[in-house]
C-alpha cells in the first residue's frame, strides 16, 4: 500500500480552517435587489410564481428599501408595472410614469447607503410586450400576402435615449439596459453627455433568450405574444456572450452583465477574464422560483441551496449578483 502524498483534506479540516481558505466570499454589498412597482397599487401584491416577492405600492417600497438599506445590501434595481401600455411604450418617458417616481421616492428613502438602478427597457410599457417599437412590414410570397412583424433596432434606440434621460433626471444612479439592441450602450451614453449626465450604464450584454424569465412576466404582467429570440441571445451560443460584452465595453458600458446566471456559468467565467470593467450576474425569477418550489416540498434545504447557488455565481466571475434573495441573505451572512 502506498499511501498519498497529495492530501488537500488538511485544508477541510475544521470550519475555522476552511473559512480561512476559502477563495470566494459572499458579502452583502455584493447583492443587488430587484423589485417591481404598480402603479396605483395601495398594498404590496403578491406574485403566484414567485413566492416571497411582490409588486410595492409607493409605501412600500419606501419601507423595503430602508429594509434593504438596513440588511447593507449595494443596491436595488427598480422594474415599473404601469396600467396603461402602447405601442410605443410611452410610459417610459413620462416623469409621471411609475418607474420614474418611483425611482424619486427610492433615492429620496435610500439617501447614500445603497445605489438605486433602474430597467432601462421598454417591455413593461408596451402593449405588444416587446423590448423596443415595432416594424410592420408586408411582402408577398406567392400569391398570399405576408405581414411580418420585428423590433426595430434603430427605431428603438430613439425612445431609448430619451428614456435614459428621464430616469437620470429621476435619480436613477446606474441604468440597466435591458432590451438587447444593437448600439444601446453608445446611443444611451451619447444622449446622457449631451443632456450633461454622467450616470453610469449597467449593460445587460449577454442577456440569452431563456426561458427562465418565465415568472418575471407574471411579476410585470407582461403582455408579451411570441418570444424575444429575434433579439436576445440563442441559448446554443457561448463565443457571442463575450462578444456582445466586449462590443458593450467598447461602447462605453460602466458595468457589463450576463443573465441568467446559473445555466450560463461558462459565458460569466469568459466575460470575467477579458473584462477591464465590473461584471456582474442576474440570478433571474425562474431560478428562484425553482429552488423555492423544491424548498417547499422539502426536497433541498433551502437555505444551503440559496447560499450555494449565489456562491457559485461570484466563483464563476460575478463581481455582483442581482438576486430576489439579497436582502434575506445579506441578513443570514451577518447572522454568523
Ligand atoms: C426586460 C427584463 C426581463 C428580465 C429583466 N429585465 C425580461 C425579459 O427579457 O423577458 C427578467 C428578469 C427575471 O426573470 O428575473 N425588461
Amino acid at each position: 500500500m502506498t499511501y498519498p502524498t497529495d492530501r488537500p483534506r488538511r485544508l477541510r479540516s475544521s470550519a475555522a480552517m476552511r473559512r480561512l481558505v476559502a477563495e470566494t466570499r459572499l458579502d452583502a454589498s455584493d447583492l443587488v435587489l430587484p423589485m417591481f412597482v404598480r402603479e396605483g397599487a395601495t398594498e404590496p401584491n403578491p406574485i403566484l410564481s414567485m413566492p416571497g416577492v411582490v409588486q410595492h405600492s409607493l409605501d412600500s417600497l419606501r419601507r423595503a428599501i430602508s429594509e434593504a438599506a438596513e440588511a447593507g445590501i449595494g443596491g436595488v434595481m427598480l422594474f415599473g408595472v404601469p396600467l396603461e401600455k402602447d405601442a410605443v411604450g410611452s410610459g417610459a418617458t413620462d416623469e409621471n410614469g411609475i418607474l420614474n417616481v418611483a425611482t424619486r421616492a427610492a433615492v429620496a428613502e435610500a439617501g447614500d447607503s445603497l445605489i438605486v438602478q433602474t430597467d432601462l427597457c421598454l417591455d413593461e410599457f408596451t402593449d405588444h410586450g416587446h423590448c423596443g417599437v415595432l416594424r410592420v412590414s408586408a411582402g408577398s410570397a406567392g400569391s398570399i400576402t405576408e405581414t411580418t412583424v420585428e423590433v426595430d433596432n434603430d427605431a428603438t434606440l430613439l425612445r431609448y435615449r430619451d428614456m435614459a434621460i428621464v430616469q437620470a433626471e429621476a435619480g436613477s444612479q446606474l441604468l440597466g439596459l435591458s432590451g438587447m439592441m444593437d448600439g444601446q450602450v453608445a446611443a444611451v451614453r451619447e444622449a446622457l453627455d449631451a443632456a450633461g449626465h454622467d450616470t453610469a450604464i449597467l449593460a445587460y450584454s449577454a442577456k440569452y433568450a431563456s426561458a427562465f424569465y418565465g415568472p418575471f412576466r407574471d411579476a410585470v404582467q407582461s403582455s408579451l405574444v411570441g418570444d424575444r429570440r429575434g433579439y436576445q441571445l440563442d441559448p446554443a451560443n457561448r463565443r457571442e456572450g463575450l462578444r456582445e460584452a466586449l462590443t458593450d465595453i467598447a461602447e462605453g458600458a460602466d458595468i457589463v452583465m450576463v443573465k441568467p446566471a446559473s445555466g450560463y456559468l461558462d459565458v460569466l467565467s469568459d466575460v470575467a477574464a477579458a473584462s477591464s470593467v465590473p461584471v456582474w450576474a442576474y440570478q433571474v425569477s425562474g431560478e428562484y422560483a425553482m429552488l423555492e418550489a423544491a424548498a417547499a416540498n422539502g426536497w433541498i434545504d433551502r437555505g444551503r441551496a440559496i447560499e450555494e447557488s449565489v456562491l457559485s455565481i461570484r466563483r464563476a466571475g460575478a463581481d455582483a449578483v442581482l438576486t430576489y434573495w439579497a436582502v434575506e441573505l445579506a441578513l443570514s451572512l451577518r447572522r454568523r
